[in-house]
């Protein structure tokens, strides 16, 4: 049987390529998006692999809208082997200018979607033969707490670092059946980071040991080894891809 993945933010940028990825690595994907010309397009270019496609224009940070997209994909290809939790979105603010409205949503959009799509996931995963892969993307913000210093992104990094909690606690809890893991990247060239990388680019490149920022496609790599690798037996981890971003 033909596997499957599920990628939110599969519109464009990182999910995009990751979505490219799994459909070049035989997977029929499903997409959440709110995005709807962009998502179509990728849905387009995943058909044109030779493989199936689903899309579902929703905010991630609905659960029962998680629960429902999960429970449709499920009765339309009667599996899901992967889970990308790939959606997200930045709205950097100093502590002294962000609302309470606004931390929540970055909490609601960055994190409690990986929970909304993980909690009606994980008992469809837990259930099949084949087990599952839960891949969610952190960020180093998590880590470093952010890769500037000129923006304050406190809401965002409370938010990825929530998803690298999430992923410990959570492989232990679906292991053996289903590996969790999460990747970090560094500066990724997408439109999430457009003006940073018109106003400084040159800046930030310096500070990056393989002397470049990095691609959608470089994430998608490490996302197609999780989601295909025969032999897993990394779960609860992360994996940071930033070229060894060792200043900025
Ligand atoms: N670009 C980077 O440098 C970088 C670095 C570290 C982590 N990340 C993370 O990688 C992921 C992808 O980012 P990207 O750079 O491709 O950004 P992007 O803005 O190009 O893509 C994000 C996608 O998520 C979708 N999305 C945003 N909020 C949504 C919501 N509430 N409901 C449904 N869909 C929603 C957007 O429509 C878009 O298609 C994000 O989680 C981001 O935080 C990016």
């Amino acid at each position: 049987m033909t596997k499957t993945a599920l990628v939110t933010g599969g519109a464009r940028g990182i999910g995009r390529a990751c979505a490219l990825a799994l459909a070049d690595a035989g997977f029929d994907v499903a997409l959440v998006d709110l995005l709807e010309v962009e998502m179509a397009a990728t849905a387009r270019d995943i058909e044109a692999r030779g493989r199936r496609a689903l899309t579902f224009q929703a905010d991630v940070s609905d659960f029962a809208r998680a629960h429902a997209i999960v429970e449709q994909v499920g009765a339309t290809w009667k599996q899901l082997d992967v889970l990308l939790n790939n959606a997200g979105a930045a709205n950097p603010k100093p502590i002294l200018e962000i609302t309470e409205a606004e931390f929540d949503r970055t909490i609601a959009i960055n994190l409690k979607s990986c929970f909304n799509f993980i909690h009606a996931a994980a008992p469809v995963m837990l259930e099949q033969d084949a087990g599952g892969r839960i891949i969610s993307i952190s960020s180093i913000n998590a880590l470093s707490g952010g890769v500037t210093s000129a923006v304050s992104k406190h809401a965002y990094a409370a938010a990825k670092a929530g998803i690298l909690g999430l992923t410990r606690s959570l492989a232990k809890e679906l292991g053996p059946k289903v590996a969790v893991n999460a990747i970090c990247p560094g500066i990724i060239a997408t439109d999430l980071l457009r003006n940073l990388l018109d106003d400084r680019k040159e800046q930030l490149t310096a500070g990056i040991a393989m002397g470049r920022v990095g691609t959608p496609e470089d994430v998608a790599s490490i996302v197609r080894y999780l989601a295909t690798e025969a032999h897993m037996f990394m779960t609860g981890q992360h994996f940071v891809v930033d070229g060894f971003q060792w200043s900025c």
